[in-house]
């Protein structure tokens, strides 16, 4: 496969991300969606090369969207979450894959990748089988058919300084006769380089490293008994509030939770969630007390420093950063993916491109 750059469509694309990564792996994301004021606002800022479209998928027809030979989709992962009420396939946003497989049908891309959160992996249809059957098998069907692998995926294992699980569903178009690998980790969970101290260094003077959102009054009484390292565990229990006294009483009900998490300068951090919060994700900075700042949890989340985060909102700007695919890892599969299907005969492809639809093709 020479000369030419796989066409991206992305949905859900919430920042840009994923979308980022795929375009820093080589390929050329044309147009992208999301229904989100700030994480629109944020991409139109970012990735100048890119349409993007603020709406709501569903009221989207299929017309207004270019033709293109990969479609991403990170369809929200709230109903899946284990932070989410988990109300899974009965939860209204749990049957926006559909929106995906709704364009996925009429544009038939050779490749498809969807994102989700650890939780999909356990998620069941009303009917109680999985749900990830489900999509699979969703893929299969679509005329010509995709062949589908997916994987949970630890970011700090290629390269991001986190540790955030994830899973990534690649599927290829049947008539190209191959199936998708995944890349093996380029990280050992050694490198000092992932560590919070190295992520989070020299930050000084960059952008959105004065958007520091400050935490509740009494989030800010708590956080400074907690060590370098520590919890909510080093807060001595006269001071806790009663909420948190209840479940300190009876710790195994409530099954040892590791709230308000300090990560050391030593240690990788855990998963930037887009609440953001001290009790869901470990987002206390190792030794001021205070929240890490918007440039701090994008450097956790791999985004270059020349990555702007705009809009009036703090917390926006947190969410849409706790929400995203690291770019970093966007870029790993979007050049595994590159790389697996050149291998592929050109012909063949061709072939492929021309049987389905009228896409520019590849050089031989
Ligand atoms: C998990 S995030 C995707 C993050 C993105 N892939 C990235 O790497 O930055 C899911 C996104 O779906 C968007 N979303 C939810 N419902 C939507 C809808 N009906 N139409 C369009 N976007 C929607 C949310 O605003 C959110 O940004």
């Amino acid at each position: 496969m020479k000369n030419k750059q796989l066409k991206v469509v992305s949905l859900f694309s919430g920042c840009g991300g994923l979308d980022l990564g795929l375009e820093q792996a080589g390929m050329d994301v044309v147009w992208a969606n999301d229904v989100d004021h700030t994480a629109v606002e944020t991409y139109r800022f970012n990735m100048k090369n890119s349409t993007v479209i603020e709406g709501d998928i569903k009221k989207i027809d299929v017309d207004e969207i270019p033709d293109c030979d990969v479609l991403a989709a990170g369809f929200p992962c709230q109903p899946f979450s284990s932070a989410g009420s988990r109300k899974g396939v009965t939860d209204e946003r749990g049957t926006l894959f559909e929106e995906a497989i709704r364009v996925i049908e009429a544009k038939k891309p050779l490749v498809v990748i969807f994102e989700n959160v650890r939780g999909i992996l356990s998620t069941k249809n009303l009917d109680g089988s999985l749900l990830l059957d489900s999509i699979v098998k969703t893929l299969d069907d679509i005329e010509p058919g995709y062949v589908v692998n997916y994987k949970l995926i630890r970011s700090s294992d290629y390269g991001v300084p986190q540790q955030r699980y994830r899973v990534i569903f690649v599927g290829i178009r049947k008539d190209l006769e191959f199936e998708y690998e995944f890349p093996l980790p380029t990280n050992s969970q050694e490198d000092l380089e992932l560590t919070v101290g190295a992520a989070i260094k020299d930050v000084e003077n960059l952008p959105n490293q004065n958007d520091v959102w400050e935490f509740s009054p009494q989030s800010k009484k708590l956080i400074p008994f907690i060590n370098e390292g520590g919890s909510w565990k080093d807060i001595p229990y006269d001071k806790l509030p009663p909420r948190l006294k209840k479940i300190r009483d009876n710790m195994k009900k409530y099954r040892a939770p590791n709230f308000y998490r300090r990560f050391s300068r030593n240690e990788i951090n855990g998963t930037i969630t887009a609440a953001a919060t001290p009790e869901n994700c470990g987002i206390i900075h190792p030794t001021e007390n205070r929240r890490y700042s918007v440039r701090e949890i994008a450097r956790i989340q791999s985004f270059p420093d020349h990555f702007v985060f705009v809009g009036n909102s703090l917390a926006s700007k947190y969410k849409v950063i706790g929400n995203a695919v690291p770019p970093k890892l966007g870029q790993v599969i979007g050049h595994s993916i590159i790389e697996q299907l050149s291998t592929i005969d050109v012909a063949k492809l061709n072939n492929a491109l021309n049987k389905h639809m009228q896409l520019e093709l590849f050089d031989h």
